[in-house]
């Protein structure tokens, strides 16, 4: 038997998968909407374990399956037997006999890398404390759709230098371009990870400067799930990082912004960019299911 094919990070595809999997993403939205849709996973079933909220990558996980032919399952960690300590390795070994496929959201990227050691069938991140790929993949799509190809842009990522950042600096280095980080000391990305995508990924302290130019800005919560004690002091060093009418008119004329939501509007994005009539965050959102469609087709099809 040959080993699964998992996706924890943006680097388990290579680049040209990407933008396959970018314009396979964009040809099922299209049947979807027509009503012709593949029964592609027919029969295939996905088991989803979450120990972290989710309103998103549930929703778009269950329905994409199902509107393939396949059908869902939606564990959560605390009714599961991994609630109540069973190892890690020994639920692998016997949720994935049963299943066709497992996305994951948790902390630890570790325990989501030790469930794809000892699972035989491909193992989905959908998040961890360190990477959120499954996201990025939408937020690709949605830039190809609107703006076209996004390699040679420049990208400014502002805030919080958390999961979805590392996402997007991966990306940086698997599609070619060039993202800025915006953030306070204390708040930078991963430091081995920044040294891995030097060649396409840097910080910048002062959010004007970072913007400059950009044909894509980026932001997320400032305490991310597991830090919500910390969001009092979060929001004194990360305020001036704020998304806003006045960083995008800095940024090139075409700029588009995104976030991965849930947002705090006020907070690391205003209300009046949430709700502007050429926002393309909703489209963002929308897309998590087609784009999630095309890479379970792509590890399945292995
Ligand atoms: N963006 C995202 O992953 O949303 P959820 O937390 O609602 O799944
Ligand atoms: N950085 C956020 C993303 C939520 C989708 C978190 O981890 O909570």
């Amino acid at each position: 038997m040959t080993a699964p094919r998992h996706f924890l990070t943006l680097m388990d595809l290579a680049s040209d998968e990407i933008r396959a999997l970018i314009a396979r993403a964009i040809e099922l939205k299209t049947q979807h909407r027509a009503g012709t849709a593949p029964r592609s996973l027919e029969g295939k079933v996905l088991a989803m374990i979450f120990t972290k909220a989710s309103t998103r990558t549930r929703v778009s996980f269950e329905a994409g399956m199902a509107q393939l032919g396949g059908s869902a399952l939606f564990l959560s960690g605390q009714d599961t037997q991994l609630g109540r300590g069973e190892p890690i390795e020994d639920s692998a070994r016997v949720i994935s006999s049963m299943v066709d496929i497992v996305m994951i959201r948790t902390f630890a990227h570790a325990d989501v890398e030790d469930f794809a050691a000892h699972s035989s069938v491909p193992v989905i991140n959908g998040l961890t404390d360190d990477y959120h790929p499954c996201q990025i993949l939408a937020d690709l799509q949605t830039y190809f759709e609107v703006r076209g190809d996004i390699s040679g842009r420049k990208v400014c990522w502002l805030g919080d230098g958390n999961n979805v950042c590392h996402s997007w600096m991966n990306a940086a280095r698997q599609l070619d371009f060039e993202l800025v980080v915006a953030c306070p000391e204390g708040y930078d990305p991963d430091p081995a990870l920044l040294t891995a995508c030097e060649a396409h990924a840097r910080i910048d302290r002062d959010p004007a400067a970072a913007v400059e130019g950009a044909h894509l800005l980026v932001t997320d919560v400032w305490a991310s799930m597991g830090q919500e004690s910390e969001q009092a002091a979060r929001e004194a060093f990360l305020a001036p990082y704020q998304l806003n009418r006045s960083l995008l008119d800095r940024a090139s004329s075409d700029a588009l912004y995104m976030h991965c939501l849930p947002a705090h509007r006020g907070e690391e994005i205003t209300a009046e960019l949430m709700d502007a009539p050429d926002s393309v965050i909703w489209q963002e959102a929308e897309n998590r299911l087609h784009a999630q469609k095309a890479l379970m087709e792509l590890l399945l099809s292995a």
